[in-house]
């Protein structure tokens, strides 16, 4: 079923661009107050304003002063593209959308997954990465598949990122049903020191950023069996389909050229 729901996402956003591409809007460019920066070369470039939650690894994180990620690079070479410069806001995951509806940042990318729900207030590009949502456990847990997470009586507590996916799925699949109850932590990070000290019984996040915390953490294992398949893309405001046009079309070339392909097995190489 949730399949389903994904490969509908997938056809109503392929609609939403095709529609949307066409159909120009009051071609108004968020930020309201453009920035710009000089070059040392004494040229003008225009700012592009992404905002993220960089404490998902390997999307976005922090290394050293930067962030970097898959995200982070993916836009950097939009941003070249589009001869501007990347500038990126780090912010919780549920303040990504109202700072691209209010004009605060001109897009978000933050491994964000394309819902109905989201679609109703943001535009989204071209799907440039494939996520699943992954159940991370203790190695001795009694949870042994997802399906225990649902099965009659169940009654866990389920640790989740607030208002991702994640969050959304197991409200209505878990708790709505009395099946156990969640508890939302402000990043995944948080979630999973939960796990580790016994406040929660597993954790639902998407899988890459599950990898790595596993991999940082002794006594960790993620579930064999997966929750759910999504689609990543990038968030725009509805006001701003002139600069949605022009990012899908600048996404849609380093995606048949291979870059982005190659940022992606940077950070994910293959098992
Ligand atoms: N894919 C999930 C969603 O869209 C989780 C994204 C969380 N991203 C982040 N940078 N914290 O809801």
């Amino acid at each position: 079923m949730k399949k389903i729901i994904s490969l509908f996402l997938s056809a109503v956003m392929v609609c939403a661009c095709l529609g949307g591409c066409g159909a120009k809007q009051e071609g108004n460019s968020s930020p309201e107050n453009k920035e710009t920066v000089e070059n040392s070369n004494g040229t003008e470039k225009e700012v592009l304003v992404m905002a993220t939650n960089a404490n998902f690894p390997p999307y976005e994180y922090h290394e050293g002063d930067s962030i970097v990620g898959i995200d982070a690079e993916i836009a950097g070479k939009i941003a070249e593209e589009l001869g501007m410069e990347l500038k990126i806001e780090d912010m919780a995951f549920d303040s990504i959308l109202p700072a691209v509806e209010s004009g605060k940042a001109n897009f978000g990318m933050a491994g964000m997954t394309v819902t109905e729900d989201r679609l109703k207030s943001v535009n989204f590009s071209t799907s440039y990465a494939t996520g699943i949502q992954v159940v991370i456990v203790k190695e001795d847990s009694d949870i042994k598949s997802v399906d225990d997470l649902f099965a009659e009586g169940a009654s866990h507590r389920v640790g989740v990122q607030i208002n991702t996916t994640g969050d959304i799925y197991t409200s209505d699949d878990i708790e709505a049903k009395g099946l156990g109850t969640i508890e939302r932590y402000n990043n995944g990070a948080d979630a999973v020191q939960a796990l580790i000290t016994g406040k929660i019984d597993c954790v639902v996040i998407d899988n890459e950023p599950a990898k790595s915390f596993v991999a940082a953490n002794k006594g960790l294992v993620i579930l064999p069996t997966e929750y759910i398949t999504e689609d990543y893309a990038i968030c725009f405001s509805k006001k701003d389909t002139e600069l949605l046009d022009k990012v899908n079309a600048a996404l849609e070339k380093l995606i048949a050229d291979g870059t982005v392909k190659s940022i992606i097995d940077k950070y994910i190489p293959a098992e």
